[in-house]
């Protein structure tokens, strides 16, 4: 499409290490009134090219860039109720994971619906918006902490010997996406032993561990300008394989987009992750 960009230059908000040299963390509930965060680190603003792949959906997959793109519409629509979410979309979801990935098992264990709402400091989980601030959901610990937490005790040892991983399935509500799109950083473009600092993530009644990002001028930053609720992306936070130059993860993080028409809506979308297992 010409009256596409190729690419936009955007401001995209990394992590720089605690001064004291303490590991990092962030209390998601630091306030429960306003459900406001609290770090020991601090966050770093860089000017970052984004490549805009419409029209080259098909240039990126799961195991390159460790992110893939797919156009299918969801049967449900709604998105209003956590209840009907669960009985209705968790089930198409984990049969579109396992049809595009030919994993032999996929498990659901959360979802979040984000709506953009300018102004409102409240983060808490009825609330959430988009995140800007360059992340990977998971750890290796945290991943596979995540089998233990959602899988049969009798089945997670046999589960973690074979391939497993985590997989995000993103995709708009309602309208496309054109406010605060999601960009994804290509995992080839990533060096893990410098870039990705382990962050503890304190919730009310757990602890679990994040991957945060510092910045490397080498990274490769992508997304897909006005994504539609019938496509999705898939962003993988975690693979048990690293052989074959396979990609293990994908950094990624909202970000204010230049080329937004003025009228667009302000972004709604939902992400599901799962675990997800092969024979
Ligand atoms: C995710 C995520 C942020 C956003 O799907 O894991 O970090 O702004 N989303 O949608
Ligand atoms: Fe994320």
């Amino acid at each position: 499409m010409s009256d596409q960009p190729q690419s936009v230059t955007a401001d995209v908000f990394y992590f720089s290490p605690p001064e004291d040299g303490s590991k990092p963390y962030t209390d998601i509930n630091a306030d429960p009134l306003v459900g406001k965060r609290r770090n020991n680190w601090n966050p770093e603003l860089h000017s970052v090219e984004v490549e805009n792949l419409r029209g080259k959906e098909d240039s990126v997959t799961l195991d390159t860039a460790g992110f893939q793109f797919g156009h299918e519409a969801a049967a449900h629509k709604t998105f209003t109720s956590d209840a009907a979410i669960e009985a209705e979309y968790y089930p198409e979801s984990i049969e579109l994971v396992k049809k595009i990935t030919g994993a032999s098992r996929a498990v659901v264990f959360d979802h979040t619906i984000r709506r953009r709402r300018p102004g409102e400091i409240d983060d808490s989980p009825q609330k959430r918006q988009p995140v800007p601030l360059a992340h990977v959901d998971q750890t290796t610990a945290s991943a596979i902490a995540r089998v233990h937490r959602h899988l049969p005790p009798a089945e997670a040892p046999a589960l973690l010997q074979r391939r497993f991983q985590i997989i995000n399935l993103w995709r708009p509500i309602s309208h496309p996406a054109y406010d605060w799109p999601l960009a994804l950083c290509d995992y080839r473009s990533v060096d893990p032993k410098t870039d990705l600092v382990a962050t503890d993530l304190i919730y009310p009644d757990r602890k679990g561990e994040t991957n945060s990002v510092k910045f490397n001028p080498n990274h490769k930053w992508k997304y897909l300008r006005g994504m539609t609720p019938e496509e999705f992306v898939f962003i993988k936070c975690f693979d048990s394989k690293t052989e074959d130059n396979t990609a293990v993860l994908t950094p990624h993080t909202a970000f204010q987009d230049p080329s937004t028409p003025k009228d667009a809506p302000f972004r709604e979308s939902i992400e599901l992750r799962l675990l997800v297992f092969y024979d």
